[in-house]
This record gives C-alpha cells, sequence and structure tokens, in this order.
C-alpha cells in the first residue's frame, strides 16, 4: 500500500502559492504538513525511500548563505520524491559579478523551475523574489524575519515525541533578537495552543517582544521552571554589529543550558537546537548529546520529512493550477 491516504494527498486546499513563512498558515494548514510528514518519516525509514511524486519537476536550491542542514535536507526531499535537484553555486554564480537579486531570480525563472527554495541574508528578501517568478518558492531563511520549515521540523519532532503541541510549555532561549527560527517558532507554536516563553538577556531580545503572544524572562531559573521543551538558539554573531554580550564564558554562565539548569524544567523535558551549535557557548556537550533528553538529532530526521512533506504540497498545488507562464 503507498503510504499516502487519499485525504493527505489531495482533498486538502492548502491555497498558499509560495511558502514564505508561518505567518498566515492556519492550524489546519500547519496539521495538513505534520500529517503528510508523518508518512515521509517511514518512507524514509525504509530501504526504499523514493517515491515518484514529483518525477518531470526541477527544483533549484538558491542559497545565498551558509548552510549545512537545510539545503542538504532540501537535495535529499527533493530527490526522495524523484525530482531534478540544482543546487546554485553562489559562491560562484553572477551574483558575485554585480547580478542583482532580481535579475538572477528572472534567470533561473527562464528554466522554469516547479519549485525554488531560496535561503538570503536580507529579511524580506525571499518575498521580493516570488513576486517575480511563476513557480512555487519556500523560503529557507530571509534575515532574521522567517524560516518556515524549520518551525515546522520543530513542530513535527514535539508532536512525534509527546503527541501534541497543545498545552505544552515552550522555552526558547539565547539570541532571539537574531533568529528567524524564534519568530516562526513563535508564531506555529501560538497557533497550535502552546505556551511559548522567551528567555534571554535584554540585549538579545527585540523591542516588544511580548507582543508576538510570548512570556518574557531575563533569568534562565525563572524561565525554564516547569517546561515541557527546551529550545536553544544560537548566538548569531555574524548577524552583530557591536557587542551583545559581555563574553562567551559569562554567557555560558547565565544562559547556556546545562544540567544544573535542566533540572528547573519538568522531569520529562525535551532539549532541542536547530543547529549549528556552539558547545560551551548555549548548549553544554553533555546536555546536547543526552540521548534520553535531547532531541536535536531527530530535529535533522524531521527536516527531510516535513520537507518533503511541503515540496509536494507545493507542486501538488501548482500542478492543479498551473501558473500561465
Ligand atoms: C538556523 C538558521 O540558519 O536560521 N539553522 C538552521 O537552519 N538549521 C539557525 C542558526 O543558524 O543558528
Amino acid at each position: 500500500m503507498p503510504p499516502y491516504s487519499p485525504v493527505l494527498m489531495g482533498e486538502y486546499n492548502f491555497g498558499h502559492r509560495h511558502l514564505l513563512g508561518i505567518e498566515g498558515l492556519s492550524r489546519e494548514d500547519i496539521e495538513h504538513v505534520l500529517d503528510l510528514a508523518d508518512t515521509y518519516v517511514e518512507l524514509s525509514r525504509q530501504a526504499d525511500k523514493k517515491t515518484a511524486r514529483l518525477r518531470g519537476r526541477t527544483l533549484i536550491n538558491c542559497f545565498f548563505e551558509n548552510s549545512t542542514r537545510t539545503r542538504t535536507s532540501f537535495e535529499v526531499a527533493g530527490k526522495r520524491l524523484g525530482a531534478d535537484v540544482i543546487n546554485m553555486a553562489v559562491a560562484v554564480s553572477s551574483m558575485r559579478k554585480g547580478e542583482t537579486l532580481i535579475d538572477t531570480a528572472m534567470t533561473l525563472n527562464a528554466m522554469h523551475p516547479d519549485v525554488l527554495v531560496v535561503r538570503h541574508p536580507e529579511s524580506g528578501a525571499v518575498q521580493l523574489l516570488s513576486e517575480k517568478v511563476d513557480c512555487a518558492v519556500i523560503n529557507a531563511g530571509d534575515g532574521s524575519h522567517e524560516h518556515p520549515t524549520q518551525a515546522l521540523l520543530d513542530a513535527l519532532t514535539i508532536r512525534q515525541r509527546k503527541g501534541r503541541l497543545g498545552g505544552l510549555t515552550v522555552a526558547i532561549c539565547g539570541d532571539v533578537l537574531h533568529s528567524r527560527v524564534a519568530r516562526s517558532n513563535i508564531a506555529l507554536l501560538n497557533v497550535m495552543g502552546a505556551r511559548v516563553r522567551v528567555v534571554a538577556p535584554r540585549t538579545l531580545l527585540p523591542v516588544a517582544i511580548e507582543r508576538l503572544g510570548v512570556e518574557v524572562f531575563h533569568d534562565m531559573k525563572a524561565g525554564l521552571k516547569d517546561v515541557d521543551i527546551i529550545m536553544m538558539l544560537r548566538l548569531q554573531s555574524e548577524r552583530m554589529h557591536g557587542s551583545f554580550i559581555p563574553s562567551t564564558r559569562e554567557y555560558f554562565h547565565f544562559f547556556g543550558l546545562d544540567y544544573e539548569k535542566l533540572k528547573l524544567a519538568k522531569p520529562d523535558a525535551l532539549i532541542m537546537h536547530p543547529g549549528p551549535m556552539n558547545r560551551g557557548v548555549e548548549i553544554g556537550s553533555e546536555v546536547a548529546d543526552d540521548i534520553d533528553r535531547s532531541l536535536i538529532r531527530q530535529q535533522v530526521e524531521m527536516g527531510v520529512a516535513v520537507r518533503m512533506a511541503c515540496l509536494e504540497i507545493m507542486t501538488r498545488d501548482l500542478g492543479n493550477n498551473p501558473p500561465v507562464r
């Protein structure tokens, strides 16, 4: 039997041409992605991992910023679905010769891709690009704005382990200011009925963050008390202009996750990190590698399944309503 039910396959109208952020997605949209992704988790654990759902389709990965897991997992996801996957090598592309983002978009568009997966250092750049092309665009991270597939894979990881998202208390800790992962997760967890806390020094929180529907803590002791999930964030020094923390040693002392701080959370609380990790800065190695408490490896596995689901949904909708070229 194929690993899809007819309901998962086609009945649900996702209704979004692009996946630019979690903002704008409904609870049903999110559940639809997660339900479909569940089937791809199963498929990815089999010896034969391939389907032909995207045969004949072309996916172009355009990463204008470094990435290991996100780019690789989109590539694996596309290939498992039978698509042709092209990784644009930005370091040697014409962008380096001064071509604008829009010219690059128009060039890629002329090759008739079905999906463009785009990461860019500027917030809003992916949306701008999506307005210029005929195919579906998936945001793989734009500046400190959104990273929707990361939030979806985090949600899938939590749901698989805890059985639900609603009613859980999730603490997002660290460099929230520069984090697109935090923004997308805050939006998703709120839609799904989880309680969200952010825990960080004042210098690493955006002003008026509570307007996003979070409780704010400046101290790990209070912030981690009785939480179900702890999401640690990397200190994103590449986005920092100036000094945000006194020293990484002091930062670890106050905000780094170790067993002592973990004790404050619920006894069955689980640890997450989107990667890449700075061991000894925001997270200690012993907790990061604790197979009973850390979900970091599962997050990577769920990343492929979620991206397969997103690729299928975005191309399915286009297939039903082909754009005028
Ligand atoms: C995150 C990103 O790039 O936004 N990483 C990822 O996609 N797995 C987080 C980070 O870089 O710290």
